[in-house]
């Protein structure tokens, strides 16, 4: 798939190094792809262009931008009506005003109605690697889209990711971000550390 990531930080680049090196085409979408520190990004499978090439191009795009940056990077980006677009962010410390969070700023600044909520459920450190020991962490996504969620499931096994649970449609979009908060809670509030993740048993 050609993927364009919004937001190359922690979040984008975990998931544009493991997508591209499951062969997908990354295209890392910059504020100023000339900038000197963006050649330290780039690899096989990774390029990088602005915010509205990189979107006009892909097939799918991922959204890792801070809250604040969001709505108006989704407001220059230009017509992206009918691609695929996956939400990561979490609105828990900050709202993107007006909205409640980033999956409805997308839904009603693009009009695209492929759009899904994942990888905002962990660390970016289990999104690189999603293998403890002899058990593969579990995914999560949310929306009304099934189209959307069947290439977030996809996307999420090419990341190494065992399962990827249908956490249910645009009304399930505010759990997923409290279960990403609960992450947090564990991880830094109650100071478990980075290295824990939520996975499924079932019997
Ligand atoms: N950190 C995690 O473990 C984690 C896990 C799940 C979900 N999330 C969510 O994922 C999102 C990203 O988190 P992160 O930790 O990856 O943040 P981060 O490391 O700060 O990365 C954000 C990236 O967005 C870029 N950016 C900011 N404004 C931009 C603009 N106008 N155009 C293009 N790029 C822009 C930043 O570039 P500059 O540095 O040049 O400004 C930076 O590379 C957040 O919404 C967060 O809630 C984070």
């Amino acid at each position: 798939m050609k993927i364009a990531i919004l937001g190359a930080g922690n979040v984008g680049m975990a998931l544009a190094n493991g997508w591209a090196k499951a062969g997908h085409s990354i295209i890392l979408g910059l504020k100023d792809p000339q900038n000197e520190k963006t050649s330290s990004l780039l690899k096989e499978n990774i390029t990088a262009k602005t915010t509205a090439e990189a979107s006009a191009e892909a097939d799918v795009i991922l959204i890792s931008l801070p809250v604040s940056a969001t709505v108006s990077v989704l407001k220059e980006i230009g017509n992206v009506k009918e691609k695929i677009i996956i939400d990561a962010t979490n609105s828990v410390f900050g709202k993107p005003d007006p909205y409640n969070n980033c999956f409805e700023a997308v839904k009603d600044i693009t009009k695209c109605e492929k759009v899904v909520k994942c990888f905002n459920s962990t660390g970016f450190e289990n999104m690189s690697d999603p293998v403890y020991g002899n058990l593969r962490l579990d995914m999560f996504a949310a929306g009304s889209s099934e189209e959307a969620k069947k290439i977030a499931v996809k996307l999420s096994e090419d990341l190494g990711f065992e399962n990827c649970y249908d956490f249910g449609g645009d009304d399930k979009v505010d759990l997923l971000e409290q279960f990403a908060m609960s992450w947090i809670n564990l991880a830094i509030v109650q100071k478990h550390g980075r290295d824990i993740a939520f996975k499924v048993l079932k019997r």
